[in-house]
């Protein structure tokens, strides 16, 4: 029997690949960049298996260049790259990789709270180009993160993990999610509040929400003028969850007192975008799960769900469920 032909869309580690050798015949997209569509189309026609990553859009016109299509399995705990609907029309197995980098992203969203409370980048620079003369009382002065109230956007794995680590800093804990979690409140010494309290309240305001139609725009320039004059905005989740135009507005007119970014409403961002200028914006680029641990996790998920599907089993981490009857 030939192994199932599967294309690998970008350079996974090792841990994931070696799951695969042996059991799927497959083709390795080595370079960071995403493969051109046209030349992936190519890959795509034989293929009974697609490991994607956020730069592959899947989308009708990739499933139609991919007959055979079994499975797409994501190297992502986010899915907005896939359209999961047509995915599922067609019978289209989509699955993530959950878990494996919930202590990376929290502990990122952490480092730019703290980075953005405490001016980190902001104050490297200014030692590094001889900016500092002598220590003065009102020198680089930010914003104390210990004791202050935090608002979590999504409870999910990740804002639970966020939850966690900011219990260890004394932090009030207030959260929304479109399902209130009575289980994990008490727990976690957090209060369920509408946004607009949250938004009210919180010193910082983090998102860890899903990007979807009901998400996308969900901090405009109402919600942005609602917040605290000293609050920071933190996205670690998605772009286009923040309208970067009224975020520059806020930022600049401060209306808050700044923003901590992984992730923008372009990837990646063009050097251009107004709020690089910004020195009460804190920026990297989407590194959210970038530990060693949480990526050969991610490769090892990835690899184990794409080839449950391909040996007919279910996979762990299946997002479309009614595809599997
Ligand atoms: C995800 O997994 O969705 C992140 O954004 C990339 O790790």
């Amino acid at each position: 029997m030939p192994l199932p032909k599967v294309y690998i869309g970008l350079p996974v580690q090792e841990a994931g690949l070696e799951i695969l050798r042996g059991k799927v015949d497959f083709k390795l997209w080595e370079k960071e960049e995403a493969p051109p569509r046209n030349e992936l189309f190519a890959d795509l026609k034989d293929a009974e298996g697609l490991l994607a990553g956020l730069p592959i859009k899947a989308d009708a016109e990739l499933f139609n260049a991919a007959p055979k299509l079994k499975v797409v399995s994501n190297y992502a705990v986010g899915y907005d790259n896939i359209d999961v609907a047509e995915a599922t029309k067609r019978g289209i197995c989509v699955t993530n990789t959950p878990e494996v980098l919930t202590p990376a992203t929290a502990d990122l969203t952490f480092a730019l709270i703290l980075a953005s409370a405490r001016r980190i980048i902001e104050a490297n620079a200014f030692l590094r180009s001889g900016g500092w003369k002598v220590w003065a009382p009102e020198l680089l002065v930010g914003r104390e993160v210990a004791g202050s109230v935090i608002g979590i956007i999504g409870m999910g794995q990740i804002g639970q993990a966020v939850a966690r680590r900011a219990g260890g800093f004394d932090m009030r804990i207030l959260y929304f999610d479109t399902v209130r979690r009575p289980e994990i409140e008490s727990r976690l010494g957090a209060r369920y509040v509408q946004v607009e309290e949250l938004l009210q309240e919180s010193d910082f305001v983090t998102l860890h929400c899903i990007l979807n139609d009901s998400t996308r725009g969900l901090i405009g320039e109402a919600q942005l003028r609602s917040m605290k004059k000293t609050a920071i905005l933190i996205n670690a989740a998605r772009g286009p969850l923040v309208d970067q135009q009224a975020l520059y507005r806020a930022c600049s007119e401060k209306w808050i007192w700044g923003a901590a970014l992984d992730v923008f409403a372009k990837e990646p961002v063009p050097l251009d975008e107004p709020l690089l200028t910004l020195p009460n914006v804190t920026t990297v680029p989407h590194i959210g799960s970038a530990s060693r641990t949480a990526r050969n996790g991610m490769a090892v998920r990835s690899a184990e769900n794409l080839l449950a599907v391909l040996q007919g089993n279910k996979p762990r981490d299946l997002v479309n469920k009614e595809v599997w009857k």
